[in-house]
């Protein structure tokens, strides 16, 4: 319910105001003393004020300078009396939006006040909408991304376009989607996500289409299925590509026709959505393989968005981890700042088989177990400098002819492989045995046999 906050010494003319926006529908708030009418609009969602410019001895234009500064957005309604719309002239300068003159009649109330709400709520709108423009909320700047973001603004504002997106998992095929629903003319409609792969093929269904009461055992009432319920809107069909054969059909249908049956209904309901759909799968191998419809491949590939996979794009790997550690840094309320070069030239050589999402896990979980300015090698998990070929170790060796002698190549692997964990560990012993592990005592005597020439305390 939308609150409107009156500001007027007289008490009659109050009394009189709430019982007019009471009888909109309006909850009115009201207060003769200015003081509390700036705490009131610092506390309370107030939509809405209507402030008279003659409060005694303050002078209404104070009141109204004190509240614009805590909310420049809020919409302020003058009330003047006679003689004083030389004032309501320099309050419209302040920042008032409009003015009317007592005595008033409240027809006149009625119309203002809608008016101001609705310019409110439209000028809310524009600036979501402003602010939606200018982010897709993804990271990145390859090239490949760019044609994505451009993708994007171009299919949204297709209003019912089909879209197929496409990419391994964790590339941002949801993100993706998100930002095609926000930024079309549907942004205030529902957007409705729904994983099918994660139902079984009955459940799945009356979760899309719904059902009557009675039409199976434990439909006791209706219920509106998922495309009822994001009409007007989008629905989001994520692993596409695990729906059930059957079900494939009926979604065809409803690709093909714009409507839809209830479980147990007999009669036909038009829906407007826009279908978005993903897969990480080569739904062209499910096709071969007849485990989806050719029919409905082609119904949903209207508009195609395929995301490479990270490792096709490793340019966006260093915005990504900026914008992660700035983001769980602050999260976890530590102060890292940065990654050193090397940290940074091994991520960008990793391949990322889990793409953004698991680039997002590894900053996430260096942010919660470290508190240092620059993360290092050492910082980083396992796998990530595990591909990084920095001292050779001879794990395919090919047996020459004349044999070889087994103790002298398992020293070397051995060797190999503790200068390897050295190098990325920066020469920190303690880590190193960690990531061996090994003893401490046990690295130190393999240190000393291998004449590998590193300071040891201690
Ligand atoms: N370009 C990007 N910028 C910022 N965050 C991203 C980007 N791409 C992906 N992410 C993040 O990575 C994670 C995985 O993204 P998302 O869930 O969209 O992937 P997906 O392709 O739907 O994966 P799956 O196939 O496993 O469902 C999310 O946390 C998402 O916010
Ligand atoms: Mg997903």
């Amino acid at each position: 319910m939308e609150k409107i906050l009156i500001v007027d010494d007289e008490a009659f003319i109050r009394e009189n105001l709430e019982r007019i926006l009471a009888a909109d529908g309006y909850r009115a708030l009201s207060t003769g003393c200015p003081e509390e009418a700036v705490s009131i609009v610092t506390e309370d969602e107030i939509s809405l004020v209507l402030l008279d410019l003659n409060l005694g001895s303050e002078s209404g234009l104070d009141v109204l300078r004190a509240v614009k500064e805590v909310d420049p957005e809020l919409l302020v309604i003058i009330i003047t009396g006679y003689g004083t719309v030389e004032s309501a002239v320099e309050a419209l300068k302040i920042g008032a939006y409009d003015y009317i003159k007592k005595p008033f009649k409240a027809d006149a109330i009625h119309l203002i006040v809608k008016l101001a709400l609705e310019t409110q709520s439209l000028r809310r709108k524009v600036k979501r909408l402003v602010r939606q423009e200018n982010d897709i909320n993804m990271i990145g700047t390859s090239p490949a991304l760019l044609q994505i973001f451009q993708q994007i603004r171009e299919v949204a504002k297709h209003e019912t376009a089909t879209v197929l997106i496409t990419g391994e998992s964790g590339t941002g095929k949801e993100l993706v989607a998100q930002a095609i629903h926000n930024l079309s003319p549907r942004v205030d409609k529902p957007f409705i996500e729904i994983n099918c792969g994660s139902l079984p093929f009955n459940l799945l269904e009356s979760e899309l289409f719904g059902h009557e009461r009675g039409a199976f055992t434990d439909a006791k009432t209706r219920k509106l299925g998922l495309f009822e319920e994001s009409d007007n809107g989008s629905i989001f069909l994520d692993e596409i590509g695990e729906m059930d054969m059957g079900l494939q059909v009926k979604l065809l249908r409803v690709l093909e026709d714009r409507k839809i049956r209830r479980l147990g209904g007999n009669r036909n309901i038009d829906i407007n959505v826009r279908i978005i759909a993903a897969t990480n799968a080569k739904l062209k191998n499910a096709i071969d393989a007849k485990e989806f419809r050719e029919d409905l491949y082609y119904r949903l590939n209207v508009f195609p968005i395929h995301i490479p996979p990270l490792r096709e794009r490793r340019e966006d790997v260093p915005s990504l981890l900026e914008y992660f550690l700035q983001r769980f840094s602050r999260e976890f309320n530590k102060a890292m700042r940065a990654f050193s070069r090397d940290a940074l030239d091994l991520m960008l050589r990793y391949h990322w088989p889990g793409n953004v999402r698991e680039l997002r896990n590894v900053v996430e979980r260096i942010c919660i177990m470290y508190n240092v300015d620059e993360i290092k090698p050492e910082h980083l998990p396992r796998e990530i400098w595990g591909e990084s070929p920095q001292s050779e170790v001879p794990f395919s060796y090919e047996i020459p002819p004349e044999g070889i002698v087994l103790d002298d190549v398992v020293c070397k692997v051995e060797k190999g492989l503790i200068a390897k964990a050295f190098t990325i560990t920066g020469g920190n012993v303690a880590r190193t045995a960690r990531i061996l592990n090994v003893p401490r005592g046990t690295l130190r005597y393999k240190l000393e046999k291998y004449e590998l020439g590193i300071d040891l305390p201690g």
